[in-house]
C-alpha cells in the first residue's frame, strides 16, 4: 500500500512538473497549485500528458485549478461560475467581457439577449455554429448590476483566460468589446479605435502567439444598430482569414 502511494505520489508530481514546465500551470497562482484537492490531481494524473495540456483534457485541469474560486469578490454574489463552452478544439476563440444575468443563471457564455446577437454574427457571416468556436469571457463571474469588472477582478481571473487559451491553442481569437479588447492586450485605447486592426496576443509563460481582431460588443450593437455594419466588414474580415489558415468547418 506504501509502495503503491508513493509511486503515485511520484507520478503526480512528475504529472504536475511537466505542465509548470510547459508552460500549462505556470500562470496559476502558486497555493492553488499546492492545496488542489487529491481528486484533482488524481484526474491529472490519469489523463495522458497531452491530452492534459491541450483541447479537453487541458479545459479540464484549468477548470479544476478554478475550483470553487473565491480569488476576488466576485464570487459573493454569483450563481455560478461561467467558464466557457464550445468545442475545446476550436480553430477560433471569441473572448467577451464577463456573464450577464442570463449566463450567471445558467452557467454559459453568451445565452441572453447579446448570446442571440452573437450567434447570428457567427452562423450569418462566418457560418460557424457555437458548437464550432469557443467562446469565454475575462472574467467567469458576473459583476453586480452588469457593472464593468474592475482591474483586480480582471487580475484575479486573467492567468485562468491565459491557461484557457493555452489548452484551446486556437488559430484566432475574436474580441467583443472594449473591455475584453483592454484586458487582454493591456491597452487604454477604445475599441472604436482599435476595431477591424489584427492585433498580436503573446502568452507571458509560453510560446503561444494568437492573432486576435477587437470588433464591438454584440450588446453594444443591440444599443447602436447604425455600427452593425462595420462589425459585420471585420467579421468578413475574419471570415477570409480562418479559411486562409484551414480553419476548420
Ligand atoms: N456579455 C459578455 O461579455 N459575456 C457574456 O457571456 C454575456 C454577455
Amino acid at each position: 500500500m506504501r509502495d503503491e502511494l508513493n509511486a503515485l505520489a511520484a507520478d503526480l508530481l512528475a504529472a504536475v512538473g511537466d505542465l509548470q514546465a510547459r508552460g500549462a500551470l505556470v500562470d496559476l497562482p502558486r497555493a492553488e497549485v499546492d492545496t488542489a484537492p487529491q481528486a484533482a490531481w488524481a484526474s491529472l494524473a490519469a489523463t495522458s500528458r497531452t491530452e492534459v495540456l491541450v483541447g479537453e483534457g487541458g479545459m479540464r485541469a484549468v477548470r479544476d485549478e478554478l475550483g470553487d474560486c473565491s480569488r476576488c469578490d466576485l464570487c459573493k454574489a454569483r450563481k455560478n461560475i461561467v467558464f466557457g463552452v464550445g468545442d475545446p478544439s476550436a480553430d477560433l476563440v471569441v473572448i467577451g467581457e464577463g456573464p450577464g444575468e442570463q449566463e450567471d443563471l445558467q452557467g454559459e457564455p453568451f445565452v441572453g439577449p447579446a448570446g442571440q446577437m452573437l450567434d447570428k454574427m457567427l452562423e450569418n457571416v462566418l457560418g460557424l455554429r457555437r458548437d464550432q468556436v469557443y467562446i469565454l469571457n475575462v472574467v467567469k463571474c458576473r459583476p453586480p448590476r452588469n457593472r464593468n469588472p474592475l482591474p483586480e477582478e480582471v487580475d484575479a481571473c486573467m492567468p485562468f483566460l491565459r491557461a484557457q487559451l493555452r489548452a484551446l491553442r486556437p488559430k484566432l481569437g475574436l474580441v467583443l468589446g472594449s473591455v475584453a479588447y483592454k484586458a487582454l492586450l493591456q491597452t487604454t485605447q477604445g475599441i472604436t479605435r482599435s476595431r477591424g486592426r489584427w492585433h498580436v496576443w503573446r502568452d507571458p509563460h509560453s510560446d503561444l502567439v494568437l492573432p486576435v481582431l477587437p470588433t464591438f460588443h454584440p450588446a453594444y450593437l443591440l444599443r447602436q444598430p447604425q455600427d452593425k455594419r462595420l462589425t459585420f466588414a471585420d467579421l468578413k474580415d475574419l471570415r477570409a482569414r480562418y479559411d486562409q489558415e484551414g480553419g476548420r468547418r
